[in-house]
């Protein structure tokens, strides 16, 4: 296996993670073999993907002898749950700039952040989308007039320091697939602000490897969205970490159609899904981002983009503490998880 300089990381996430097969869910959705890579697993509060990128952010911002760590996202945001419980770990300031009002009792991921002790500042969604460069800027200025130093890190960590994560995800995944004999031929994750997507696709190149494919279901925007915010990220690792590789060596695809209604909206076929994942596999998916990746894959099975023949790793990215907040959209018959 080709040897990866990486840049410096703490330790924060359990890894490595389990690899599994889901024999249910391969004869369901009727085609492809279904492996799980458990990165729900990474840790209990700390879980999901974030904090294998933010491993590498907060070694950055150790290294750049911060104070107190900024960040944004939305109010279930799993990112901003993950850097706030990182930063009581670590004995950092948490600073976080959300999306929505923190209005009433705190439930799912707030309520986490909530415990972790973090600030806060919460903008209504116009003015986050619009203003939010100056909005982070005030707040570094503000903690500099009290003597501390602020590092920042863009939503979902997904820039060129935290995508590393998924560039290790990468090499651990293909060590496990070499150690069982196991022969890959895609990868599926949930794509949100894009940069798990970008690290696998890095590893990839990195590696020289032609297969797997990697695959990201967006679940929100859309696949010119990603394109786009895909490339500035690989662009970005080449230039400030001296990467090289081929256009060619580094395919962003997208698996769009899936989104919904929007970010974060539910709807049936996913909540009925997680249902069945929960009843028949014992594996609980979020309607946010992996609820609505894993029915995207199923569909395009059906499609016929994967086949009987092929070896589909879904990367289970976690998000758990998302699926609270949405309890009202499960269709229980009375008494019964059906
Ligand atoms: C549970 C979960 N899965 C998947 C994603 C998508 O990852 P990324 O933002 O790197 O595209 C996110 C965050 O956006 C997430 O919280």
């Amino acid at each position: 296996m080709t040897t990866i300089k990486y840049p410096k990381r703490i330790a924060l996430a359990q890894t490595p993670t389990p690899l599994e097969f889901m024999p249910r869910l391969t004869e369901y959705f009727g085609g492809p073999k279904i492996y799980f890579k458990r990165d729900d697993l990474t840790g209990s509060t700390l879980s999901g993907n974030k904090v294998r990128k933010i491993e590498f952010s907060l070694a950055e911002a150790l290294a750049r002898k911060a104070d107190v760590i900024i960040t944004v996202g939305g109010i279930q945001s799993n990112h901003c749950r993950a850097t706030a419980l990182a930063c009581a770990r670590l004995g950092l300031g948490c600073h976080l700039i959300l999306r929505g009002a923190g209005e009433g009792p705190p439930d799912g991921n707030l309520l986490l952040d909530y415990l972790a002790g973090a600030s806060f500042s919460f903008f209504p969604r116009e003015v986050y989308s619009t203003q939010r460069p100056k909005i982070v800027a005030d707040l570094t200025e503000q903690y500099a007039r009290q003597g501390k130093k602020a590092y920042y890190i863009p939503v979902g960590a997904s820039n060129a320091v935290g995508s590393w994560g998924y560039v290790r995800a990468y090499s651990e995944i293909m060590s496990q697939a070499e150690k069982s004999g196991l022969k890959i031929n895609h990868i599926v994750t949930a794509t949100g602000s894009g940069g798990t997507n970008a690290g696998l696709i890095v590893g990839r190149a990195l590696h020289g490897h032609k297969k797997p494919e990697v695959w990201g279901v967006n679940v929100c925007d859309d696949e010119e969205t990603f394109i786009k915010d895909i490339s500035v990220v690989l662009e970005e690792m080449k230039s400030k970490y001296g990467l090289r590789w081929k256009d060619s060596a580094a395919p962003i695809h997208t698996l769009d159609g899936y989104v919904g209604e929007g970010y974060a909206i539910p709807y049936p076929e996913v909540m009925d899904l997680i249902a069945w994942c929960g009843r028949n596999e014992g594996q609980i998916f979020d309607p946010v981002y992996t609820g609505k990746a894993l029915y995207g894959l199923g569909q395009e099975i059906r499609k016929g983009r994967f086949t009987k023949r092929d070896t589909v790793v879904f990367i289970h990215t976690g998000g758990i503490y998302g699926l609270f907040p949405q309890r009202a959209e499960f269709r229980f018959p009375e008494g019964k998880g059906k």
